[in-house]
């Protein structure tokens, strides 16, 4: 039975990997795709995430606009690292799907109310914006979940501040409902997808795959690539959002360790730290787990699976 999940992104490359990756694979039905604003204005994503599934030949999939900005700070863009666009590089091809008309906070609320219990997963990759939206607008979802598996956060590494990452303090008054509600929590952060490097030989696999989509996601890592190295200095980038997809496929790619986190709302330095107790053992009643030790060639072998699988659509 393949896992049915919520895709809440902010495309953005990484995230557009993301998405292909839950397309292309057969341990995962994906139920919508929802945007939120992040890497670019919420306009900018959400046309971002409707090219990508024309690329990708995704049918049949809803896809509704989230927030416009964060629960109650200014909205802050990560241009230097994903571009005007948000999703600079390839050409972006006219998107041939309409949007559903709900907000994604609400089609959010719908779904999973419309499901059985313990049924849908929700794998978040910008800003928690719409997830906490979600949950506040019908609680009765967070019982219902079965699992929020998140790109967010870092126990040991910051890329946005030095001990805070992106998705999280964008939005941390989201990221601390989100985290403290209840429902289980997998943070799949920098310990972890600071591995999930595109190397050379990886994006030589992925080129081998020798389709549109592949090469598109060639594109994508060209650019990617390049704002890495100039922006934080890596020489070849980490592909975030991918590996929270790849944990519900095969949560063994890495190593999870049950651990209270809290997410920093007020630190003058440390905004948006997920402050993550590793005292073991944790309390009973502790719903949050954070990820560490990437297997990084399962990682990109599921990636280079899914843009085979995905083949070559119909234009
Ligand atoms: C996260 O921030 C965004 O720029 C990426 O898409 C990813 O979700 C990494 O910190
Ligand atoms: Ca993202």
């Amino acid at each position: 039975m393949p896992t049915k999940i919520i895709l809440d992104c902010d495309p953005g490359h990484d995230d557009a990997v993301a998405m292909l990756l839950a397309w292309g694979s057969p341990e995962i039905e994906l139920l919508g795709v929802t945007t939120v604003a992040g890497n670019q204005t919420i306009d900018k994503v959400t046309r971002n995430a409707l090219s990508v599934a024309r690329v990708a030949g995704i049918t049949g999939v809803p896809f509704a606009q989230g927030s416009s900005r964060p629960l109650v700070r200014e909205i802050e863009t990560a241009g230097a690292i994903h571009g005007e666009s948000g999703l600079d590089g390839p050409v972006l091809p006219e998107p041939a799907i309409r949007l559903d008309p709900r907000p994604a906070a609400q089609f959010i609320a719908d779904t999973i109310m419309a499901a059985a219990p313990g049924e849908i997963t929700l794998v978040p990759t910008g800003g928690l914006t719409n997830i906490a939206l979600a949950a506040r607008l019908e609680p009765r979802i967070i019982p219902r979940v079965k699992e929020v598996v998140l790109m967010g956060g870092g126990v040991h590494e910051g890329n946005w501040s030095a001990v805070a990452e992106f998705n999280i303090v964008i939005d941390p008054e989201a990221a601390a409902i989100v985290f403290g509600a209840g429902w289980p929590v997998t943070m799949v952060g920098l310990d972890v997808t600071h591995q999930a490097i595109a190397t050379p030989e990886v994006q030589a696999a992925i080129a081998g795959v020798g389709t549109g989509p592949a090469a598109f996601v060639g594109e994508l890592m060209l650019f990617f690539e390049k704002a890495y190295r100039d922006a934080q200095g890596f020489p070849h980038p980490p592909v975030h959002d991918p590996v929270a997809v790849a944990y519900v496929i095969d949560p063994t790619l890495m190593r999870t360790v049950r651990a209270p986190i809290a997410i920093e709302t007020r630190g003058e330095h440390t905004l948006g730290m997920t402050v993550t107790d590793l005292r073991a053992p944790a309390p009973a009643d502790c719903t949050t787990k954070v990820a560490f030790d990437l297997d990084a060639a399962g990682f990109w072998a599921l990636v280079v699976d899914a843009l085979e699988r995905i083949g070559e659509p119909a234009p």
